[in-house]
């Protein structure tokens, strides 16, 4: 597989799909913990049962409350995480049968926190070129060119390419990042928090170069964001998760106007009566998010529910699809979903 690239191979077995770059298929993620030595491990399901599809071109969101499984679900996605259980396809091939190098041409990601992903002890252009190095692409020259276009296109002053990080602002240091993720010409992004570590005032130049970087390269994004305002501007799709598991999923304009998931709803009011810049108030549904290690039986999100039903303590909801709306919640259960089809 190392010497063919996932589209070759997957045009060679016949699976080569257009419109799905990125597709996980029941995928799961557990970690144990535990906290001494020799004290006993439990399993922490940090993301549950997820089953998605990335369409080329989309900005799909991810969105839901610290802890939800969005960061593990982007590291999977990004093949750096095996998922305990279920699988990723990548162009319609199991990510783990495609090459490493071949899965960082393909898709690469954004964190959040400029300052710590970034080698301190690098000038700007050795950081930004570092993935053609290992890659072996191209001659000094070419890789000197392409770092100077990549930087050129994230708005980045020529001038600051021998430059240290610490000697940038904040925002400079994340096109810095944007630009060492572009550096490969991958199509699909994966933006973890691209924003949140950075001033206000510069969080919207960051999101208006993603944007337009993506009209002009045809880019795909996988969103992650705690701000729901910047979520409804951006997607395309949106994918609401909680305790790990996809409740809500589906195309923004529906879900921004007819939010059907009490969580989804919830989210969405307490992001629309505050401040809209700021990140979900978590304390805005009574008891706040419950432990991971010892989740709520039934629907996870029952003791926090403004509709609870009794049936929604004992049994965990299926996934039913409501207009195109995949939700997981005892208000649709199948009759509904037979009802809308
Ligand atoms: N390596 C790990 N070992 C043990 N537990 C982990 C590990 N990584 C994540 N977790 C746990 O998995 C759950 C999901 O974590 P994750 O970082 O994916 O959430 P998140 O939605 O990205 O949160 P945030 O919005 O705060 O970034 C959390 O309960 C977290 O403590
Ligand atoms: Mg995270």
């Amino acid at each position: 597989m190392s010497t063919q690239t996932i589209a070759g191979a997957a045009q060679a077995s016949g699976q080569y799909t257009t419109e799905f770059p990125l597709e996980c298929r029941d995928v799961g993620r557990t970690f144990l913990v535990g906290k001494g030595f020799f004290s006993e491990k439990k399993t922490l399901r940090a993301v549950q049962n997820i089953s998605l599809k990335v369409r080329r071109g989309e900005v799909l969101a991810v969105v839901g409350e610290s802890g939800c499984g969005k960061t593990t679900l982007a590291k999977m996605l990004l093949g750096l995480l095996q998922p305990s259980s279920g699988e990723i396809f990548m162009e319609g091939m199991p990510i783990n049968e495609v090459d490493i190098r071949q899965i960082a041409r393909h898709v690469q990601p954004v964190f959040q926190d400029p300052y710590s992903s970034l080698n301190p002890r690098k000038t700007i252009e050795s950081i930004v070129s570092l993935p053609l190095k290992v890659h072996n692409i191209g001659d000094a020259e070419s890789q000197r060119k392409r770092v100077e276009e990549v930087l050129e296109m994230c708005e980045m002053p020529k001038r600051l390419v021998h430059s240290y990080p610490s000697q940038l602002s904040g925002g400079q240091r994340q096109r810095v990042a944007i630009a060492r993720a572009l550096v490969m010409k991958p199509e699909i992004l994966v933006c973890d928090e691209p924003t949140s570590a950075l001033d206000v005032s510069v969080q919207a130049h960051i999101l208006n170069l993603l944007q337009d970087l993506r009209d002009e390269l045809n880019l795909t994004y996988v969103f992650i964001s705690h701000n729901l305002a910047v979520v409804e501007h951006l997607a395309d799709t949106v994918a609401v998760m909680y305790l790990g598991r996809l409740i809500e999923y589906g195309p923004k304009d529906q879900i921004f106007n007819d939010p059907k998931h009490p969580y989804t709803r919830a989210l969405l009011d307490s992001f629309l009566t505050p401040d809209p810049t700021q990140d979900v108030p978590e304390i805005a549904m009574g008891r706040g998010f419950p432990n991971p290690l010892d989740p709520p039986t039934g629907c996870a999100f029952h003791p926090r529910c403004a509709r609870v039903m009794d049936v929604c303590s004992k049994v965990r909801p299926e996934q039913t699809t409501v207009n195109g709306i995949k939700l997981e919640c005892h208000l649709y259960p199948p009759a509904t979903q037979q009802a809308a089809e």
